[in-house]
This record gives C-alpha cells, sequence and structure tokens, in this order.
C-alpha cells in the first residue's frame, strides 16, 4: 500500500468528534477505497487536553495552537471544524500560506468570501473542499458539482434549515406555538440558546447563496437576498393553510430567468401533494430542475455529528487521493472555473398567489373594506376563509389572492396595517406553485 496522507483537525465539537469517530472505526473501508491510509496525526481545539479520541486513531499529536498544526510539515489537509468567522478564517488563511489543503464545514465563511479564498487555493496549488457545509449528510456539492454538472439548472427548491423545519412540522402535527417547539427544539439541542441564526434564515441564506453559487455560477453577496424567518407563523396558520390543501415550509428558492437569478429565503405555502411538504423534522431536502435531466431529489439529514462527518471524511478523501495522484488540475468546489457576476431579480417584482392572514377587532364591513384596498391595487381576491371562533375581540380568518407582484402585496399590506380594527399587521405568505 502506498504511503499515508497525514491529516490535521482543527475543532473538536460536534462535527469535529464525528470526524474523528468515523476516520477510526472506518480506517479500513477507507483504505480500501483509497488504496492507502488516511493518518491523523494532530489534533487541535482550547481544551484538547479534556478531549477523548478514538482508541484506533493511534499517536496522535495534541495542541491548543492551531498555528501549530497547520505548520507541521506531516499535516498535508488540514479539517476546519471551528465554526464562525473570526478564527476559522485565520485557519483558512494561513493552512493555504503553508500549502495546505483545506477542507471545511464553514457555510459562513465560504459563503461571504469562498470565491476569493478559492483564488488563493488555485495560486497556492492546493485544494479547497466543502461539502459538509451545506445540508449536512447530503452530498449535495458533489451532485452539482460533478453529478449533475452536464445538465442546466434551472431552478431549485430547498429545506435547508432543520431547526426551522424541525418547528414548523411539530407546530403543523401538534398545534403547538412556535415558542413552546423552539424551548422544545433548544432542550433536543436542535436550535441554539440563540435562535436568530435558524428561524430569521441567516442559516438557511448562507446554504442558499453556496448552492446558487455551484448551480448558476454567479457571485453571490448574502445581503443581496431577501430573506423572511418564521417567527410570525402561528399553528392557526397551519390550520387555514391545510384547508388549502397545502403547508408550511421555510422554503429557499432559486430560479433562473432570462433577466437574472431569483433568490429567497422565506416561509411558503407549498401543495400537500408535493415532495418537499412530505420532509418533516430535522430532514433536509433539496429538488432540483435540470434542463434535460428534469427532476431530481436529494434528502436525508441536515446536520449531526455522523451524518456531516461523513461529509468531511468523504472530502478528505478525495483531496488525499487528488494529493496521491498529484494532478495539477483542481474541480473547483464552486463547480465553475470562474463564478460570473450575480444579476439578481428583485423580490419585489416576482409574481404569484399569496395567502393573507388577519388578526382583527371583529365588526362588520372588514371585508369589503379588505376587498375595496385590494381592488385599488388591481389585487384579484381569489377565496375568504374563516374558522369558527368566539374571540371576536382577535378574530383570525384569511383572505387568498390571485398571482400579484411581490410590490403590490407590500403596499396593500401596508395600508391594511394601518387600519383600527387591525389587532396586527397582516401576514403576507406566498403560495409557492411552480413545485
Ligand atoms: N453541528 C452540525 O451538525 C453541523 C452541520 C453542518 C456544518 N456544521 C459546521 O461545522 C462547524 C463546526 O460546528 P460544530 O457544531 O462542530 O461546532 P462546536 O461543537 O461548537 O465545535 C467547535 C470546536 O472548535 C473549537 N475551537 C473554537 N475556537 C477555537 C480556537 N480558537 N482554537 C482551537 N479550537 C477552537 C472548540 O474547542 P473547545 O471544545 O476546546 O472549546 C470546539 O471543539 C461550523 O462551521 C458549523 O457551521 C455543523
Amino acid at each position: 500500500m502506498m504511503e499515508e496522507v497525514g491529516i490535521g483537525v482543527v475543532g473538536l465539537g460536534n462535527v469535529g468528534s464525528g470526524t474523528l469517530a468515523i476516520l477510526a472505526e472506518n480506517a479500513d473501508q477507507i483504505a480500501l477505497k483509497l488504496g492507502f491510509r488516511l493518518k491523523v496525526v494532530a489534533v487541535c481545539s482550547r481544551s484538547v487536553g479534556s478531549k477523548r479520541l478514538p482508541g484506533g486513531l493511534g499517536d496522535v499529536a495534541r495542541t491548543a495552537d492551531w498555528r501549530e498544526l497547520v505548520t507541521r510539515p506531516d499535516v498535508r489537509i488540514v479539517a476546519e471544524l471551528v465554526g464562525g468567522t473570526t478564527v476559522a478564517a485565520e485557519i483558512i488563511d494561513a493552512a493555504i500560506a503553508n500549502r495546505k489543503s483545506v477542507v471545511t464545514a464553514n457555510k459562513e465563511i465560504m459563503a461571504a468570501r469562498g470565491p476569493e479564498i478559492w483564488e488563493r487555493a488555485i495560486e497556492a496549488g492546493i485544494n479547497l473542499a466543502m461539502e459538509a457545509s451545506v445540508c449536512g449528510g447530503i452530498p449535495i456539492h458533489a451532485v452539482l458539482r460533478e453529478g449533475i454538472s452536464g445538465d442546466r439548472v434551472e431552478a431549485f427548491y430547498g429545506i435547508l434549515n432543520g431547526t426551522c423545519n424541525y418547528m414548523l412540522t411539530e407546530m403543523e402535527g401538534r398545534g403547538a406555538t412556535l415558542e413552546a417547539v423552539l424551548a422544545e427544539a433548544q432542550a433536543l439541542g436542535y436550535a441554539e440558546a440563540d435562535p436568530s441564526a435558524d428561524i430569521d434564515g441567516y442559516d438557511a441564506r448562507s446554504k442558499l447563496v453556496l448552492l446558487a453559487a455551484l448551480a448558476f455560477g454567479e457571485k453571490i453577496a448574502p445581503s443581496d437576498i431577501f430573506m423572511e424567518g418564521i417567527r410570525r407563523i402561528s399553528p392557526i396558520d397551519f390550520q387555514y393553510a391545510g384547508r388549502l390543501k397545502h403547508t408550511i415550509r421555510l422554503i429557499c428558492g432559486a430560479r433562473k430567468i432570462p433577466d437574472g437569478l431569483i433568490l429567497y429565503v422565506r416561509p411558503a405555502l407549498i401543495p400537500l401533494a408535493t415532495v418537499l411538504a412530505g420532509v418533516r423534522g430535522a430532514y433536509n431536502a433539496v429538488w432540483v430542475k435540470g434542463r434535460y435531466g428534469e427532476d431530481t431529489l436529494y434528502y436525508g439529514w441536515g446536520a449531526g455529528a455522523l451524518p456531516t462527518g461523513v461529509a468531511v471524511v468523504s472530502d478528505l478523501m478525495r483531496v488525499a487521493r487528488e494529493i496521491r495522484s498529484g494532478s495539477p488540475e483542481r474541480v473547483s468546489p464552486f463547480a465553475h472555473e470562474r463564478l460570473g457576476e450575480y444579476r439578481p431579480v428583485p423580490v419585489t417584482l416576482q409574481k404569484r398567489a399569496y395567502y393573507l392572514r388577519f388578526r382583527v377587532e371583529d365588526r362588520p364591513g372588514i371585508i369589503a373594506c379588505l376587498a375595496g384596498i385590494l381592488a385599488h391595487k388591481k389585487i384579484s381576491l381569489e377565496a375568504v376563509l374563516q374558522e369558527p371562533c368566539d374571540t371576536k375581540h382577535d378574530l383570525p380568518f384569511v383572505i387568498t389572492v390571485e398571482p400579484t407582484s411581490e410590490q403590490s402585496i407590500r403596499d396593500a399590506v401596508e395600508e391594511m396595517s394601518r387600519l383600527d380594527f387591525m389587532r396586527e399587521a397582516p401576514l403576507a405568505l406566498p403560495m409557492e406553485t411552480a413545485l
């Protein structure tokens, strides 16, 4: 068997520990596939002294100083499994400067600075891999980079945040409030103490940036993407969505049209009959629509130590194979040799049917008043739904409207919010019919 390839792992938390467990337990299988062994030569975390390492790894150097790890001559690949955008960025930069290939699970850094990091990786003649950064256990990067790279992606729709999907499907299943399911998700370790990154959409947006770059070859800034979280969704919305034969999911949408690219992260009504409606709990899914191959669907765990560890180990194997074969040609982690400029289509120009949910102080003439505002904005009302309710001072009901522009809906909602019988601003959710 050929000489082994040395690996250095920085970060021994969820993903780091899952990665090491797989590298130890599955070492023989990995060597059979590669024809040589992957050898973890050094690990690093702040509290490295207290970490238990899997016995099967053999002799491993421990350090609390990542600089020591990235400069070791026997480390050929650095796995950055720290997270965040500060130290992790320094580790990646230092690894490249020391001509070590990098495997990372860091969606934030790769979404914000990925193309520039790749440029430096090319100059240094090393490789960069980031499968674990999106959808943990689903090999969606490999699919877009290689599996269906011969196709032309026209659109994709993803459920990319497991925490939100867990929360929404719990609300859907048992009518629990968002606050109650958030507390449970935190107790189960699905949600952070500060849940904003998940429930306000930031995490999903970073993942959308990366998948859209791979699918369409455009350099996208996270701040260019329309983003709305799930904080305003309540159990009553699932009741009304159900009556409309829909459910609600946090959808990451990407669609190429002649004028440019439509990208968004937002809760949307999706038909119960669509496969994405069947994605429950902390699972993720991506539905890709190709011009030639048409529909393909990818489904699996979006996070977790072992599913994400599989993605990291598979990247380590691919990069190690390239090091061994000495190939100077690298497939870009963004699937395109160079990324072009992003041509965003503003969300306000998009046209869709909408679900409008109101909470009002009941009195005669409310529907007529709202219908008048819609008519004035040239929005056609489709249906009015009202579940029996005995709280006349806080009465929920729903109006659905025919496809119209996001701008018209925003204008109508703004005007409606000022009406004195409105308990809160109306909730407007798009009805995603392209699925
Ligand atoms: N969790 C998941 O399921 C999942 C899924 C997909 C992608 N990811 C991504 O994977 C990355 C890691 O996530 P995680 O959940 O494994 O995080 P985590 O459990 O918080 O682990 C982070 C690790 O980094 C170490 N660390 C932090 N600062 C350090 C420093 N200055 N020097 C050396 N080590 C340092 C910590 O050390 P100490 O333990 O010693 O403090 C800890 O071992 C993130 O980019 C995340 O977005 C995670």
